[in-house]
């Protein structure tokens, strides 16, 4: 399936650059060309970036008060 009409990028081609190493959207515009003129193929890029690196997901934090704690002091 074609992702990047302007350049002729396929789906194929984001996931090889992903596994060579490609992180995010600017390197794959770096490496094909992606999102460099109309950018309809920033969406379906990221989606494909997400899909081969769930693992790099930013972390939930969550903050759960022990039994009698109080709130963590505030930072400066
Ligand atoms: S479809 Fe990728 S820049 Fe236009």
């Amino acid at each position: 399936m074609y992702v990047c009409l302007c350049k002729g990028v396929t789906d194929r081609d984001v996931q090889t650059a992903i596994k060579a190493g490609a992180r995010n959207l600017r390197d794959l515009s770096v490496q094909l060309g992606i999102a460099r003129d109309c950018g309809q193929c920033a969406r379906v890029s990221k989606q494909l970036l997400r899909e081969a690196q769930p693992h790099t997901a930013s972390p939930i934090r969550v903050w759960i008060p022990a039994a009698g704690g109080s709130a963590p002091a505030a930072s400066a």
